[in-house]
């Protein structure tokens, strides 16, 4: 391909435990080896790409690096025999904007064995409304269900419910027939959660009870937690027998401190929730569903387009639990 060049989102290393983020002209030499290119329409913003833009180690180890773990666009060049020229495509998680440019750039190379073709029924903008928040919701409530989770079993708790995993799994959880109990710190976000299907609206202060009793009084059939900490714990203790509790995130805190009781007094299950690596054909099994029979009613509810010029400000926000729903970034 003759050598041009595009636009990114890059972080560079200022100094140590200092980065600084812009928009830089790259060349196609910039991408790492792969079997398919790809000219990126839409990204989305991730709390990991919010992380990986702020200098954490724990998700990017070198810079310069151009964040976003979501793309969904159009292939220019394949040498893998599954994708043509033209074909549009989805990528998240892998490496992809870890240690792999991602998709805050107009163009991404990535190996053929991450690349999801766009499922019928969502557009490339609508996946990327989705991205890994939304597959992510998705996958936490499919590992729920496989394990026994039904709607008439009671409502279903979601904290960090204005979020881009919260509001997917509220809106999911509506959409699959369920009651959605929406938690946020949020007061002025009531009317969107409702909007998307929740319920109930509780505060976050309502999921956050101190560790002084081993139990709580039962109150959701199961829930999907994206804050972790005494937000999990609180969501565990005051869960139906037989619920099953999806943990996914760490907003609040990666740690976890509650007793055995609920898993064995009450057969509580608590399921872990890992996107990045999902194995291929559960995940496009996923995709199709969202696609499908879980495709969200008025996905644009959740949506915010920015440009990737605008992206930065949203960055910040994200890292401060200031956005709401998903961020959608327009690389066309
Ligand atoms: N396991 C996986 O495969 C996977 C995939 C995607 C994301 N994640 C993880 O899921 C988490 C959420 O990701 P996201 O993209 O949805 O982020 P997000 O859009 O920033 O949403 C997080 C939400 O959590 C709430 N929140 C923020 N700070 C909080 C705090 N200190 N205590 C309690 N609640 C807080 C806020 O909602 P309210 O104001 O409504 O409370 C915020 O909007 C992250 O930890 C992310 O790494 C994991």
């Amino acid at each position: 391909m003759p050598s041009f060049t595009y636009k990114a989102l890059r972080v560079h290393e200022i100094s140590e435990n200092q980065v600084e983020r812009s928009i830089t002209s790259c060349t196609l030499d910039d991408l790492p080896p792969g079997e398919v290119l790809v000219r990126v329409h839409y990204s989305s913003l991730n709390y990991k790409d919010a992380l990986s833009a702020t200098g954490n180690r724990g998700v990017t180890r070198h810079y310069p690096h151009t964040p976003g773990i979501d793309a969904a666009g159009v292939v220019e060049e394949s040498s893998d025999a599954r994708y043509q020229r033209g074909d549009e495509v989805i990528v998240t998680s892998y490496d992809l904007g870890m240690n792999t440019p991602g998709g805050f750039g107009q163009y991404i190379r990535v190996p053929a064995d991450w690349v999801v073709p766009r499922p019928q029924g969502l557009s490339l903008y609508e996946s990327m409304i989705l991205g890994t928040a939304g597959f992510t919701a998705a996958l936490a409530l499919h590992k729920m269900e496989q394990n026994g989770q039904h709607p008439d079993q009671g409502p279903v708790l979601v904290t960090g419910a204005t979020g881009g995993v919260g509001s997917s799994a509220v809106a999911l959880l509506a959409k699959a027939g369920y009651q959605p109990i929406a938690s946020t710190g949020k007061q002025d976000l009531h009317a969107y959660l409702e909007a998307l299907g929740a319920t109930e609206i509780i505060s976050r202060e309502a999921v956050d009870e101190p560790l002084r009793k081993p139990m709580l009084s039962s109150r959701w059939a199961g829930a999907i937690d994206s804050v972790g900490g005494s937000t999990l714990g609180t969501a565990i203790r005051a869960c139906a027998p037989n619920g099953n509790v999806a943990t996914c995130g760490l907003v609040g805190s990666p740690n976890l401190s509650v007793t055995v009781f609920p898993f064995i007094i009450r057969g509580v299950n608590l399921l872990g929730v890992e996107s990045a690596e999902c194995p291929m054909p559960l995940r496009l099994q996923i995709w199709q569903k969202l696609a499908t029979t879980w495709r969200i009613d008025h996905l644009s509810q959740i949506a915010h387009l920015c440009s990737l010029d605008h992206l930065n400000g949203y960055i910040d926000l994200m890292l401060q639990g200031k956005t709401r729903g998903r961020i959608v970034v327009d690389l066309r």
